[in-house]
């Protein structure tokens, strides 16, 4: 047997999977990683804020890699449509996700996803964490946030407010103001906040709300009113836009992204993902095109697979409870 096992070493095959059983297979094969061009499946529409960061982070990467990662926009069901496409990607490290809180929120909301939130992920990294801007299209009558929320109230059944899909993070948003308020809105879903951003400079949506990634830009450039931010503190690029509290009616929401790979993704993969990653968010010129749009990096400590997958276990478990309180009841994906 052991005679065996030496003459099958000695040939060329035999000899590389006489490595691969002695556990040498997998850290081999990962130096070449990657060889071709990386996907990474965006689950909202171009121009987005998903869509942005991912552009931003992707060209980044890619050049740490040595190959190009290439975005690919899977839109549909509040960002449930993309991230069933990785579930079902080869676990190589060759597809990956952008996705925010949404993916956490998403069991909560949705009865027939097709895979188990908890475990389909591996996840490869934080990335970026900010506020949302609650925002009207210019015609509409308030001016500042406090009117915003009062004129809201009062005509809740008249102002239509745009999302991204059930669990997005503009839905989420919107599910927000609507329980501050105690009023009830028409809602308009969109495949993303980015045409439902060109909607709301065209003026079709009375109200959004976005992430500051995105809404920021319409704001300087006066496309669009910013009644409020849902942080605690303003945000240093609109220094004039009131917190929500500040505005008479408290709405907190943090949103973050994370990169991920599907589930049984090899360690080594994962590992030379999350350095490409780290490589991006060290990067100053990166770190100015986040402040220029509102968002942070997140600290150093939390740039590890680990603390990724810490804080999405949360962050599953806090949203399951929080929308159950809500009278969210899960709905079937389409
Ligand atoms: C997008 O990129 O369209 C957004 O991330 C959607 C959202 O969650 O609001």
């Amino acid at each position: 047997m052991i005679m065996h096992f030496r003459r099958f070493l000695t040939t060329r095959r035999g000899a590389l999977a006489g490595l691969f059983l002695l556990g040498f297979g997998p850290p081999a094969l990962a130096q070449g990683f990657p060889s071709k061009p990386v996907t990474l499946i965006v689950p909202f529409a171009a121009g987005g804020p998903s869509d942005v960061i991912a552009r931003l982070l992707g060209e980044h990467m890619g050049r740490t890699l040595g190959q190009q990662i290439v975005v690919e926009n899977i839109a549909g069901a509040g960002g449930t449509a993309g991230a069933k496409r990785l579930v079902t990607a080869t676990p190589d490290g060759y597809t990956l996700l952008i996705h925010h809180l949404a993916l956490a929120a998403a069991p909560a909301l949705y009865s027939n996803l097709g895979y188990e939130t908890q475990t389909a992920f591996a996840p490869v990294g934080l990335v970026n964490t900010g506020p949302m801007v609650i925002a009207g299209k210019l015609a509409l009558p308030p001016v500042d946030g406090k009117a915003f929320f009062s004129y809201a109230k009062q005509q809740a059944e008249k102002l239509t407010v745009a999302h991204a899909g059930v669990g997005s993070n503009a839905h989420l948003c919107a599910v927000l103001i609507s329980q501050a308020l105690g009023a009830k809105f028409p809602q308009v879903a969109y495949r993303g906040t980015g045409p439902a951003m060109n909607d709301l400079v065209g003026g079709q949506v009375d109200v959004l709300c976005d992430q500051s990634t995105t809404a920021v830009p319409q704001i300087l450039s006066d496309k669009i009113r910013a009644y409020a931010v849902t942080s605690p503190e303003r945000l240093g690029v609109l220094p004039n836009v009131p917190t929500s509290r500040e505005a008479g009616t408290e709405i907190d929401m943090t949103i973050w992204h994370g990169l991920y790979a599907p589930k049984g993704t090899p360690a080594a993969a994962l590992d030379k993902l999350n350095g490409a990653l780290q490589a991006a968010l060290k990067d100053p010129a990166v770190l100015e095109r986040f402040k220029a749009v509102g968002t942070s990096a997140f600290p150093p400590a939390d740039w590890t697979r680990e603390a990724h997958a810490r804080r999405f276990a949360a962050e599953v478990a806090k949203w399951g409870t929080a929308l159950k309180a809500a009278g969210l009841t899960p709905q079937t994906v389409n």
